[in-house]
């Protein structure tokens, strides 16, 4: 595995590659990869000719300066998953690689029709401008062929399309499936700051989705869903539930009752401080 540090660098391989007609596929990760990314690495490999990830803690979208500090790093470790993987670059820029002009610099906002202030971005204003900017940015430098992507986060799969889509940029989105812990956690760089005790405990949250898919159509959305949350705030009394809806797959807004549109059930829970994501996309 090859390791660039610098756009010209990276630049250059990539481009000699390109020149040679291989796909390039991309990966974008913060690091303290967990078996979530290999997977994506696993997915690129299958559909390009030569895997690029990038390792790049962005502080432009993290909206709580202890929840940027306290983000993992665990680079040694993340090299090895990567090569053993069988990642062929791995672009691990500086801040002012990406920020040239400082990452505190104003950007015109990039317009994303209000996704980035729902859910997620409700929660943690300015994180989807982030998102979007620092994206705009890697596919600018690496101009990837098709960029791989977890539903883990799935709006901010949606948040990037809709960048993708405003400036054009010529590039397929694949989107890896959600892995899990043993439990049904979700796995997530941020689970290693629960305690061994929650992070059991948290298994609940997926279960809790499980549930209420089973149950979809049986009771109205709203009943269902209070319900779901009674039963998650009995059994996991020291967690807070930020959202838990369901919601229409491509604008988020809430569905109050089935129908045929694509739906996808979303979850955000505070457990110990982290703030935990799942989702279940459901079949219409
Ligand atoms: P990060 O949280 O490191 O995630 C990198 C990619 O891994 C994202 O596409 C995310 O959805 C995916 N991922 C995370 N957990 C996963 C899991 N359990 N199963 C499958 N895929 C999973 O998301 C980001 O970084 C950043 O916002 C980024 C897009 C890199 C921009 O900074």
């Amino acid at each position: 595995m090859l390791l660039f540090k610098r756009n010209s660098d990276l630049n250059e391989y990539i481009a000699k590659k390109r020149a040679e007609g291989i796909k390039i596929g991309f990966v974008p990760t913060m690091g303290a990869l967990h078996a979530g990314h290999i997977s994506l690495i696993k997915l690129c490999r299958r559909d390009a000719g030569l895997t690029v990830c990038s390792i790049f803690v962005n502080p432009t979208q993290f909206n709580d300066p202890s929840d940027y500090e306290k983000y993992p790093n665990t680079l040694p470790t993340d090299v090895d998953l990567l090569a053993e993987a069988g990642c062929d670059v791995l672009f691990l820029p500086t801040i002012t690689e990406i920020y040239p002009e400082g990452a505190g610099a104003s950007k015109s906002p990039i317009p994303l029709d209000g996704l980035d202030q729902q859910l997620e971005g409700a929660s943690r204003p300015g994180h989807f401008q982030g998102v979007a900017q620092v994206v705009k940015r890697l596919l600018d430098l690496v101009k990837p062929d098709v960029l791989i992507l977890g539903q883990k986060d799935f709006q901010q799969v949606l948040i990037i399309k809709k960048m993708i889509r405003h400036f054009q940029i010529p590039v397929e989105i694949i989107q890896g499936a959600i892995i899990r812990e043993p439990n049904g956690l979700a796995m997530s760089s941020r689970n290693v700051r629960l305690s061994r005790d929650a992070r059991e405990r948290a298994g609940l949250i997926y279960h809790a989705l499980k549930q209420i898919q089973g149950r979809l159509g049986t009771i109205n959305n709203s009943q269902l869903l209070s319900e779901a949350e009674s039963y998650l705030t009995k059994e996991l009394p020291d967690a807070q539930v930020d959202y838990l809806i369901v919601a229409d797959a491509e604008t988020l807004q809430p569905l109050t009752d089935r129908d045929n549109r694509p739906a996808v059930l979303l979850i955000a829970v505070w457990l110990e401080g982290v703030r935990l994501l799942d989702n279940i996309v459901l079949m219409s």
